[in-house]
């Protein structure tokens, strides 16, 4: 798309002397939803790969008497039979949102890279490090526990604004120099964004914060044979 494009998007003016225009060019596209009638079930399901993650916390070190600072990872649970409901959603949402954002998947086949959930220490101290997803296309999370632990922190993915950054006027506006956004996920809360999304998650408070998270990659067919997955 060229700068005189009917997708740019830009916001134009009329002005004494003629037209001026303001444009935004390589935005981060972000999606929310909310799906509240999913999450006991889905916290019924995850349940056993929470258990299998804690007990094999139990059994590396059984004399610790505190798990702070210590977050628990499922398997991977993408070809679970019981998320069939979940997982399918989670790809056709991807795929959706990836064809509105532009691109042609006609030669491609979206499928999952990884999906876990997992949990953070009642005790504290849980957290993730700022990072990305390399070789996927879009990255998402579902809510299932939340008492206010912990939240995730999203980051400009343009690395030369790191080197060119200046004080925010105000830090709460969504501005060319914002630097990080944040959500505060109530349980049923999910979002996907584009894998090169940089993020993290603040260290918990504590209490309950529990979520699954998965990663998905467009695959040429030519890589796997056409007719493979959706
Ligand atoms: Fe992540």
């Amino acid at each position: 798309m060229d700068q005189n494009g009917d997708n740019v998007m830009s916001e134009k003016n009329k002005t004494a002397h003629g037209e001026e225009t303001y444009s935004n060019y390589f935005s981060t596209p972000f999606y929310a939803t909310t799906i509240d009638s999913w999450t006991d079930k889905l916290n019924k399901t995850c349940q056993p790969w929470l258990d299998d993650a804690h007990n094999t916390y139990k059994k590396e070190a059984p004399e610790r008497k505190s798990d702070f600072g210590f977050v628990y990872h499922s398997r991977d649970i993408s070809t679970d039979p019981y998320l069939h409901f979940f997982t399918t959603w989670v790809l056709n949402t991807a795929t959706n949102l990836l064809s509105g954002w532009g691109a042609d998947l006609s030669n491609y086949t979206v499928m999952f890279e990884s999906m876990w959930v997992q949990e953070f220490p009642k005790d504290g101290g849980g957290h993730h490090r700022i990072h990305i997803h390399e070789n996927c296309h879009v990255s998402g999370f579902f809510f299932l526990q939340n008492d206010n632990a912990s939240y995730p922190l999203f980051h400009d993915p343009r690395p030369g604004t790191a080197m060119t950054a200046l004080p925010e006027k105000n830090e709460n506006n969504l501005t060319s120099f914002t630097k990080t956004i944040n959500y505060q996920p109530k349980p049923g809360a999910c979002y996907m964004f584009p894998s090169y999304f940089p993020h993290e998650y603040v260290v918990s408070k504590g209490g309950n914060f529990r979520f699954i998270h998965w990663n998905i990659t467009a695959v040429q067919n030519k890589h796997i044979g056409a007719g493979f997955g959706i």
